[in-house]
């Protein structure tokens, strides 16, 4: 059932019921309209009160309808807000938890509301591109004012209740239980009469017009490639500029043309790809999870410091493990020079900077880990030293102990062999800087037991990353996708791109940042190292020399204040490098490749094309449970735009049959064998059909 009506006394109380936000799909909007119907029937109920079983109010329309014509089937959210306005009986909202979107509106469209201290308000849609559609733009500002509902509208941000306490949106913040509280409220006002409704609140703003036109030019040079947000000004201007019904009719417009935009598909994609990602077919939500109270991480270099920041920040103490004093200082004092630079930034108070730099300790003794509840290694990256370290964990770490690798390459079924229990390790591949990168990849070894699984992926929610599972291969998913990225980026410099002309078309795109700023970033020694041991293990594999090259003059990036680019001390701002042109352009010559001027739109499409060919092969392969995982790792830990909803999205947007059709016309360029379809792809192509 998607709302009960029950009568209490002389009250109805209508309760959403679908679970699990109690979004308004289409059975529920029913179910309101049919409740109120009753309840107006039955003479002797004098009040109506509507409130949400279990977890929230409502978390607003069911976007899981949205590409279903459910979505603006009768009742609409329209017709049932104007049911709760019209109605004859004072209806009064119980609110509690989550009040969000469509769930807001409706609240706005009764004639009371009655709210738990700590109620989340919110109307989010900007942050799936739309606006909100059923009367939150117009009535907001009534309600709470035209600069909070500005605010609140544009960042999609939630306010607890008590914030909105002193205005016209909440009648009474429920002091004890909030039904109480609602059904005593309710007797009070059965008999008044004029009903009150937002819609008759003027909005007092004498110079509403100046403040609207600062707020376009703010919202217009942040909103990047999204149309939502400035539309979000122009529909609360009208709630101040035009009658109210003119205003609803405008609202309705903007929504309609903003849910067929492809960056409102893409974010809606987005929300529900990073939900699904913490699912496992074979593993359900029930798996029960092993306790988190302490951690240790081994090697207190770039990442381990990052890692053991994230586990502090959310109120766990970490053990560092290091091999010499010497280390083990050095990674410490960077850590709280961190700690130390977000305080100064007034990003963290005294109080919770005292606190995390208290939760982090350092050791040389693996006897002080032994009763971490996790371990996770980050030394060096070689199968040796994994080999020693895991060894002597397996010897000292108590039973039931989670052993994870924070390995970016190595094979985690070979570390665990390192072990006599192989079901208690797993990889957990944190990005650099580990305590930003929203990604952990979730690395499942052939024997990783489940319950070991869903603990880590309860600890990514905790400590605020988004989890995605791969299977074990070569680079995983996302840094196996960027070797083919990284390949055809090397042979675009072959045959006439500079580094700087490639950044430039992807990042025009809206990637953060381009492959060769990336890899200055990163430190061009890294993917060297990973070259070298790639030319044994697959010498079939061709690469472009040109990043051997920059590597052989020391370049290794910003470390080295050389890269592809040049660097001046103490800026981190790339420009264009003559010498490394020089190289590239000799290189060319060299292996006897006559340089061309090619396109953004060819730069582009070699270089997302070969991720989205990789990736068909991970999904065929099973590495990645879904392709929604694989725009999550994309997403969250590369940088690839938002708007495009990841490189699968992407791939579908585009078409599948116009993809493969691109990498027929490139694979009869240079190295055309990187351009065979994955059959996976070449299927869904000819089917007509989408990885999504
Ligand atoms: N519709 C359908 N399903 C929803 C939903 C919604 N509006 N909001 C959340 N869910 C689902 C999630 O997909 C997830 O499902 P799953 O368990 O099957 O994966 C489940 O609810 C729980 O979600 P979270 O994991 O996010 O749970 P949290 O407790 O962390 O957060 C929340 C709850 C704050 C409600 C968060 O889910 C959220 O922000 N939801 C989006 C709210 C939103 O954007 N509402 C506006 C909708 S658009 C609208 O109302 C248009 C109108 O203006 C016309
Ligand atoms: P790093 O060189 O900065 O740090 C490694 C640390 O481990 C050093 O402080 C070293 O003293 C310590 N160490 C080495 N052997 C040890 C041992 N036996 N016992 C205890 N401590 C030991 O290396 P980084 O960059 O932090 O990488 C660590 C791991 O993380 C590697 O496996 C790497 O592939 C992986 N990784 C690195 C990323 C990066 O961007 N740097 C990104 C994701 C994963």
């Amino acid at each position: 059932m998607s709302a009960e009506y029950q009568v209490q006394g002389n009250l109805a109380v209508i309760s959403l019921n679908n679970p699990p936000v109690n979004g308004l799909g289409h059975a529920t909007r029913q179910a309101i309209v049919q409740g109120i119907s009753r309840a107006h029937e039955d003479a002797a109920v004098t009040a109506i009160i509507i409130t949400g079983a279990g977890r929230a109010f409502s978390g607003g329309a069911d976007i899981k309808e949205f590409n279903s014509p459910k979505a603006f089937a009768e009742p609409s959210l329209h017709t049932v807000i104007s049911v709760l306005e019209d109605a004859e009986k004072p209806v009064i909202a119980a609110i509690h938890s989550v009040c969000m979107g469509g769930g807001l509106e409706l609240a706005l469209g009764c004639h009371y509301r009655i709210a738990s201290p700590g109620a989340q308000i919110a109307l989010p849609e900007v942050k799936l591109g739309i606006l909100p559609g059923a009367g939150g733009t117009q009535r907001l500002p009534r309600a709470v004012g035209l600069e909070t509902a500005l605010n609140m509208i544009v960042s999609g941000n939630p306010v607890s209740s008590e914030k909105l306490a002193q205005t016209a949106l909440f009648n009474q913040i429920a002091e004890g239980d909030l039904m109480t509280a609602a059904t005593a409220f309710a007797n009070q006002v059965a008999a008044v009469r004029p009903l009150p409704k937002v819609r008759d609140i003027r909005i007092d703003y004498p110079n509403y017009e100046a403040f609207l036109q600062f707020s376009r030019n703010t919202v217009k040079a942040m909103s990047g490639p999204f149309p939502a947000p400035l539309a979000c000004v122009d529909a609360v201007a009208a709630a101040v500029s035009k009658k109210f019904d003119d205003g609803i009719q405008f609202e309705r417009e903007l929504f309609l043309k903003l849910v067929q935009t492809t960056e409102s598909k893409a974010l809606r994609h987005a929300f529900f790809a990073e939900r699904a990602a913490s699912k496992l077919p074979d593993v359900p939500d029930d798996t029960p999870v092993r306790t988190i109270k302490s951690v240790a991480v081994v090697g207190a270099g770039t990442m381990g410091g990052g890692i053991a920041m994230n586990f502090a920040n959310a109120g766990i103490p970490v053990r560092i493990l290091e091999m010499k004093q010497e280390a083990l200082d050095k990674g410490l004092a960077t850590i709280r020079k961190n700690y130390e630079n977000t305080l100064k930034k007034g990003k963290l108070t005294q109080e919770k900077f005292d606190q995390r730099v208290a939760l982090i300790s350092g050791t040389l003794d693996y006897q002080e880990i032994a009763q971490a509840d996790i371990v996770i290694e980050a030394v060096f990256e070689d199968m040796s030293v994994k080999q020693q370290v895991f060894q002597q964990l397996d010897a000292v770490m108590k039973p039931g102990a989670i052993l994870a690798s924070n390995t970016s390459t190595l094979d985690v079924d070979k570390i665990a062999a390192f072990t006599r229990r192989p079901q208690d390790v797993i990889g957990t591949h944190f990005f650099s800087p580990a305590n930003v990168m929203k990604l952990l990849e979730i690395v499942r070894g052939k024997q990783t037991a489940k319950d070991v699984l869903a603990t880590v992926l309860a600890l990514s929610k905790k400590i605020r990353k988004t989890g995605v599972v791969s299977g074990v291969c070569d680079g995983f998913i996302g840094n196996r996708m960027i070797e083919q990225y990284s390949r055809q980026a090397g042979y675009l410099l072959e045959e006439g791109c500079t580094p700087e002309q490639v950044d430039k078309a992807v990042e025009k795109l809206g990637f953060a940042m381009g492959p060769f700023r990336m890899g200055d970033l990163a430190g061009n020694d890294i993917g060297w190292y990973i070259r070298k041991r790639r030319y044994v293990e697959k010498p079939h594999i061709v690469y472009s020399k040109t990043a051997d090259l920059l590597c052989e003059m020391g370049r290794f990036g910003q470390k080295t204040g050389a890269g592809w680019y040049d660097y001046k001390p103490g800026d981190r701002k790339p420009y264009p490098s003559a010498v490394v042109n020089e190289m590239i352009v000799k290189h060319s010559a060299d292996i006897g490749v006559e340089r061309r001027k090619i396109s953004d739109q060819e730069i582009t499409e070699r270089l997302i094309y070969a991720l989205v060919n990789e990736a068909a092969y991970i999904l065929e392969e099973g590495i990645a449970n879904r392709a929604s995982d694989i725009d999550m790792v994309y997403l969250t830990g590369y940088g690839f735009p938002l708007h495009t909803g990841g490189p699968m999205f992407y791939a579908d947007t585009v078409g599948l049959s116009n993809v493969v059709r691109a990498m027929e016309k490139y694979a009869k360029g240079r190295h055309g064998e990187a351009w065979k379809p994955a059959p996976l792809l070449a299927k869904l192509a000819a089917e007509g059909k989408t990885f999504n």
